[in-house]
């Protein structure tokens, strides 16, 4: 049997309708860029994770460039991150002149270790001037990134805590992580909009899915989202008038009357996700596995609803190369996220970092496996999956 990794066939096949009626619409109109249906869309999401202000862009990359730029980030500025992510999140960082600092992930969960930035904080910072700075190249402590990777909440009643103490913007990287919910000190809060900006990805394979590129910020201050309304074009806020430098990260007409038609049913495919990684879970346990394989922890499941949206299911396994290669064999799909942590990519040699630096991010590029998980993913090709890791553990 054949099981590749991700699968957009079936959703398409039962939104065909609806999605060819929408794009005919906006092809009638030969209105394509930030039009009606951007507007439309921008409020379905901030209604769906209950956020003030939407602002479409177009892709997550673009979404974090656009926040830094707005919140004025740049040469001599740092921002404090994970190397466990996608390149996109200290990438941006770099483009604006900025420096990215990475922290160490949490062995369970894989997202930012809160230990690893408050010692970070309180052990290589210092106030000078009253402006956080690090205390060896002396760069301006500005930001924090959590990434909610592969669709879990990071700690994010602790990274407010650390962040308020040591006066720090938080930007929630949400682009895995859409729909998700996290027991906020206050309530249940959505992913993206815990905190003073955050932002999704709708590249094709995530969980709400573009025909191409798009992203979308949401944020609570007005005035910061103005800014972004602004960045977005080119800084104008009147045509041809413009007051800062912003870049063309416009969001199309298509993209966003697409977006709009699978957003009702995200909640729906996040609890098939759940129902698929349920199945995992117990199939896993059930043939002994779980002493070979770590799966993926869900510390919210008791406490909210969308306790994780499995963006990704990602096991870990100390034989993970061979397994990867059995598998392949078994002609099942897999992926590594992510092979190389970003501290040690050649482009930020420069950074200084070595290996060794981030022990538990580098153990997670070792051992992480994803395997397939999407909604209409049936069980017989689920039970396939496990089939296959017994196999290959029992061999
Ligand atoms: C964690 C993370 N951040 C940022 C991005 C960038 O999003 P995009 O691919 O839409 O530019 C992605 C998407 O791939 C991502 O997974």
């Amino acid at each position: 049997m054949r099981v590749p990794l991700l699968d957009l066939s079936e959703q398409y096949r039962a939104l065909a309708q609806p999605i060819r009626a929408e794009i005919e619409q906006v092809l009638s109109t030969q209105r394509f860029i930030l039009g009606p249906k951007v507007k439309e869309f921008e409020q379905a999401i901030a209604e769906f994770s209950h956020a003030p202000f939407a602002i479409g862009v177009s892709s997550g990359t673009d979404a974090l460039l656009a926040i830094l730029m707005a919140l004025g980030i740049g040469p001599e500025d740092a921002v404090i991150t994970t190397a466990y992510t996608f390149f996109a999140t200290a990438g941006c960082v770099v483009r604006v002149g900025a420096k990215p600092v990475f922290v160490d992930i949490d062995a369970s969960s894989c997202n930012i270790s809160t230990p690893a930035l408050e010692t970070f904080l309180r052990e290589q910072c210092e106030r000078k001037d009253g402006t956080l700075v690090v205390r060896r190249t002396g760069e301006k402590v500005r930001a924090i990134i959590p990434v909610h990777l592969f669709g879990l909440c990071c700690d994010m009643n602790e990274i407010h805590r650390i962040a308020e103490e040591f006066g720090l913007t938080i930007i929630e990287d949400a682009a895995q992580a859409i729909g998700a919910e996290y027991p906020f000190v206050d309530g249940t809060r959505m992913a993206g909009n815990m905190s003073a900006t955050g932002f999704f990805s709708f590249y094709p394979s995530k969980n709400l899915g573009a025909a191409g590129d798009a992203g979308l910020i949401v944020c609570r201050d007005h005035h910061l989202s103005e800014k972004l309304r602004a960045v977005r074009e080119h800084g104008m806020q009147r045509r041809y008038y413009h007051d800062v430098v912003g870049g063309n990260f416009r969001l199309d007409e298509i993209q966003a009357a697409i977006l709009k038609v699978k957003l009702p049913h995200l909640n729906q495919w996040a609890a098939a996700r759940r129902t698929v990684a349920d199945f995992y879970r117990d199939e896993f346990t059930r043939a002994g596995l779980t002493g070979k394989i770590k799966l993926p922890p869900e510390p919210y499941r008791d406490r909210v609803a969308e306790h994780h949206v499995y963006h990704q299911y990602v096991i870990r396994t100390s034989d993970r190369d061979a397994l990867r290669q059995h598998l392949t064999k078994s002609e099942i799909g897999t992926e590594i996220y992510y092979p190389v942590g970003l501290h040690l990519q050649a482009c930020f040699r420069n950074l200084g970092y070595r290996e060794g630096d981030l022990p538990t991010t580098e153990q997670a590029t070792r051992e992480s496996l994803a395997l397939p998980i999407y909604p209409e993913l049936p069980r017989e090709a689920q039970r396939y999956v496990v089939e296959a890791i017994s196999e290959f553990f029992n061999r």
